[in-house]
């Protein structure tokens, strides 16, 4: 069964925002190192496009924050499922995330990271889905704003498939219903 419905954001318009991205993070941090810290599993994807456009040195981490699970909206309960494996005191940390919704995860995630000191603590996403936030978090890189609808690709999965997809899309009501 046909699996999209709607294209909202094409492979095109992605690789276009993550290079101008890209270039704005190299022009904030000039002269500074970089630690990427990647929120596990949609946040890999954009990592990895976004730090081919940096050019001050970076070093990555990763974490994995799950509040969702299999579930389409966030529970509200937010859950380490991997730490990170590098101390960050006195370096600057910048998360990347595919996408904020309610603003749980991060509010969660920043509040842990500010307590192991960090030099400093920034947060780009992807995408920012401010029409569904719960609790206030100031980003400081935002790729595009997306509207209130479930959307998959690029990092964002169904049922943890789909992740691989190059664009991010609506999936079809029928083939959800029937998965
Ligand atoms: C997604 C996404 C963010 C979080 C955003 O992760 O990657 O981490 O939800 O939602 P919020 O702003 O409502 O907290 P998820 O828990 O689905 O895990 P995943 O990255 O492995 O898909």
């Amino acid at each position: 069964m046909e699996l999209v419905d709607r294209i909202i954001i094409s492979e095109e318009d992605i690789q276009r925002r993550v290079r101008e991205l890209g270039a704005a993070i190299s022009q904030d941090y000039a002269g500074k190192t970089i630690t990427l810290l990647c929120v596990l599993k949609g946040g890999l994807m954009f990592l990895c496009d976004l730090a081919k456009h940096i050019t001050v040195p970076v070093a990555y981490d990763f974490m994995s924050v799950s509040s969702y699970g299999d579930a389409t909206e966030s529970s509200g309960v937010v859950r380490i499922v991997k730490d990170l494996e590098e101390s960050i005191e006195g370096k600057h940390v910048l998360i990347v995330e595919d996408i904020i919704d309610t603003g749980l995860t991060l509010s969660y995630l920043v509040n842990n990271l500010h307590s192991r000191n960090p030099a400093s603590l920034r947060i780009c996403t992807l995408l920012n889905k401010p029409s569904n936030r719960r609790v206030d978090i100031p980003i400081d890189y935002v790729g595009f704003e997306v509207p209130n609808e479930f959307l998959v690709g690029y990092g964002l999965d169904f049922k943890q498939l789909y992740r691989n997809i190059p664009f991010i899309f609506v999936p079809r009501k029928e083939f959800i219903q029937e998965a």
